[in-house]
């Protein structure tokens, strides 16, 4: 069975960056754990897109969806689903937006040494 690669792409407003950046790098840690977890990279736009990309890798689609519906709230400050929870004492969300995108590990390759 081939990997599923999970991409979350979210909208930030250039002044949002930084905030946004900041978050990812105090919830690091938080997803290393799970079930079936691959990879995950934060990656900032510099060229074709202004949005950001949070690529995760996991073994099937059914570890994402266990991690969806379980831990995936502690990566995202403990509250609700995520998209603009206005949970109370949860801060303002940096993204304005995320749209999901999903793919299969169609190959792959890596250095040998
Ligand atoms: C593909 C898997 C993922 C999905 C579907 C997802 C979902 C979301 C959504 C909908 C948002 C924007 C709304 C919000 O700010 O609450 C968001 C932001 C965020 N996510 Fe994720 N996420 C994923 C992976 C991850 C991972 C692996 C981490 C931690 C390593 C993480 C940590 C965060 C943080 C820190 C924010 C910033 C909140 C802000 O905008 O200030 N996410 N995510």
């Amino acid at each position: 069975m081939p990997s599923v690669v999970k991409i979350n792409v979210l909208t930030v407003p250039a002044e949002q960056r930084e905030v946004l950046e900041q978050r990812f790098a105090s919830r690091a840690g938080a997803v290393e754990g799970s079930d079936g977890f691959e990879w995950f990279e934060l990656l900032r736009p510099l060229e074709g897109t202004d949005q950001y990309l949070v690529y995760t890798r996991w073994r099937s689609e059914e570890d994402f969806q266990n991690w969806m519906n379980g831990s995936m709230k502690a990566a995202h400050g403990g509250g609700g689903s995520g998209a603009g929870g206005e949970g109370g004492e949860r801060p303002k969300p940096a993204a304005t937006g995320s749209t999901l995108w999903s793919f299969e590990v169609v190959q792959q390759a890596s250095p040998k040494n």
